[in-house]
């Protein structure tokens, strides 16, 4: 099994551990906190609660967790305040811990609360979705979302260790499996070509012996891009690429309405849009395009809209963006497959040309 990986970000650096089943490791942590007087609460939802509920009692023991109602909804103000409140008759101190058990969901508003409670707690992510594995556990992005649209608020607040046991996608329905192949398949597109070929040969299964080291490698990915740029600052590259397939993505998300397309499944049209925008501005070709699409396919993606929304809500849901930088609309494209970029001042046209070529009216 594949070794620790370490987020290097100075005194906010981190571990990520991977392997087959590591509830033994999370129990000696509890232990640890246990002998040294450390409260600690868990923060799960009730999919998971009862999908899991013997891991959940392995690595827990009979400590109270907080299961909140699945979905979306959890990642608002009243689920923030369910969650300090559970803090709060946990009497968790500023030397607590919160453990965050569950999808990218869970990632996001336990990491919120402990951003926010005493002004910043402890949190460990024990992410149990592949896309919460590959990407939402790591690099500290935390939030909620308000009417005004999602994340909006949140804060940056890195994780003190992240645990990573393939064991817990043993009961993650297929779909859900599907949608976090979009953000490996990502990492293939814009940093490891090598990722994108084994991708292309066989796709990857819940059940394929490589998937704790295709989890790895993305982590890789993605820890490489927060150590270079870890608030999203830099003015080309750098964190932001990993926003590839996003910006269209978010855009089929809003207009579609929340639910109608998972995460992924956006990501997946959205992927597929950025290789069109790549192939427009004439940097890769067809047959690039194809792969793309292929890949995606291949994973029970979609490759285009199923049911045709207009441009004309598209693009004004594209320009509400939080991403959307004063000056423009910034997009990233792909200089080949494996090797990704930022570029603004893309004409209007071209997007629009995308966005038909993705199944937009
Ligand atoms: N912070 C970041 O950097 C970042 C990055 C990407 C996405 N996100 C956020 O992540 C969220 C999406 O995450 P997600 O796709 O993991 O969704 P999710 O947390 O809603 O989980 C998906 C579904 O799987 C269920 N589930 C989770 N683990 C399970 C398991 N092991 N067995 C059975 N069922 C299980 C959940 O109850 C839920 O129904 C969005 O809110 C998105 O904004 C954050």
């Amino acid at each position: 099994m594949s070794g620790p990986l370490t987020v290097s970000l100075g005194e906010r650096s981190y571990p990520i551990l991977f392997g087959d089943d590591l509830v033994a490791g999370i129990r000696a942590d509890v232990k640890e906190l246990r002998a040294a007087g450390r409260p600690f609460a868990v923060l799960t939802d009730t999919n998971f609660q009862a999908a899991q509920a013997s891991a959940l009692a392995a690595m827990f023991g009979a400590a109270p967790v907080l299961a909140v109602a699945p979905g979306e909804g959890a990642k608002s103000l009243d689920g923030l305040g369910r969650v300090w409140d559970f803090l709060a008759e946990q009497r968790v101190n500023r030397e607590g811990v919160l453990f965050a058990v569950g999808g990218g969901v869970i990632g996001d508003l336990g990491g919120f609360a402990a951003a926010s409670w005493l002004r910043g707690i402890e949190f460990h992510q024990v992410p149990t979705t592949l896309l919460a594995m590959v990407d939402s556990s790591v690099g500290g992005k935390t939030g909620i979302n308000i009417t005004a649209g999602k994340n909006l608020v949140g804060a940056f607040h890195q994780p003190r260790k992240v645990t990573i046991s393939t064991a817990m996608l043993a009961t993650l329905p297929a779909r859900e499996f599907a949608a976090g192949m979009a953000e490996v398949i990502k990492y293939g597109l814009l940093g490891d070509p090598e990722l994108f070929a084994d991708l292309e040969a066989s796709p990857l299964q819940p059940g394929s012996a490589s998937l704790a080291d295709v989890i790895r490698r993305c982590c890789a990915t993605k820890a490489r891009c927060v150590e270079a740029d870890e608030r999203e600052t830099a003015k080309e590259g750098g964190r932001a690429l990993l926003n590839l397939g996003h910006t269209f993505g978010h855009a089929v998300e809003n207009v579609a309405g929340y639910g109608q397309y998972l995460h992924g499944e956006a990501v997946a049209i959205g992927l597929c849009a950025a290789a069109r925008l790549s192939q427009n501005l004439g940097y890769i070709g067809d047959s690039e395009v194809s792969r793309v699409e292929q890949v995606i396919a291949a994973h029970d993606l979609p490759t285009r809209l199923r049911v045709a929304l207009p441009y004309a809500e598209l693009h004004a849901a594209m320009t509400r963006d939080k991403k959307v930088r004063a000056g423009g609309l910034r997009f990233v494209v792909l200089k080949r497959l494996g090797e990704a970029a930022t570029q603004s001042g893309v004409a209007p046209e071209l997007v629009k040309t995308t966005f038909h070529d993705v199944g937009a009216s």
